[in-house]
């Protein structure tokens, strides 16, 4: 069912200096940062030849990324987003196995315009699964 890691996601404070790990340190190409109000976060998109990794930092007050950053203050893996060919049909398949749809089940648009769902880390080794219509 799933195909290719679209991304993985990581929650920082700082994206600013998050980035710069990214750019200076690893030597990666960064994107500028874009604030996302419909999904409380900021990003950067760091383009690796095989992925993409996503920082994340909290935007506005009830930001969905809050409080994982209260549990874990140094930032870290958020989770990882999987392509999947027909959302819908995804989704159903993963229901009928007894997997957790977050919020009302219906996809989003997500960071890069395309539908999204996420699953609960319950269900899936303790990470969050986003999947993304590729
Ligand atoms: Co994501």
């Amino acid at each position: 069912m799933i195909g290719r890691l679209n991304h993985v996601a990581i929650a920082v404070r700082d994206i600013a200096k998050a980035a710069a790990v990214y750019r200076d340190t690893l030597g990666a190409e960064i994107s500028a940062t874009v604030k996302q109000p419909d999904h409380g976060v900021s990003t950067v998109f760091i383009t690796l030849p095989n992925t993409k990794i996503e920082l994340l930092e909290p935007l506005g007050a009830d930001s969905p990324i809050s409080k994982f950053l209260d549990r874990n203050p140094d930032g870290g893996v958020h989770h990882v987003c999987y392509e999947v060919a027909d959302i819908r049909k995804a989704r159903d398949t993963l229901k009928a196995q007894g997997a957790r749809v977050l919020g009302d089940g219906e996809p989003k648009i997500g960071a890069h315009g395309k539908p999204v769902l996420f699953l609960h880390p319950k269900d899936f080794l303790g990470t969050l699964v986003e999947l993304e219509q590729a």
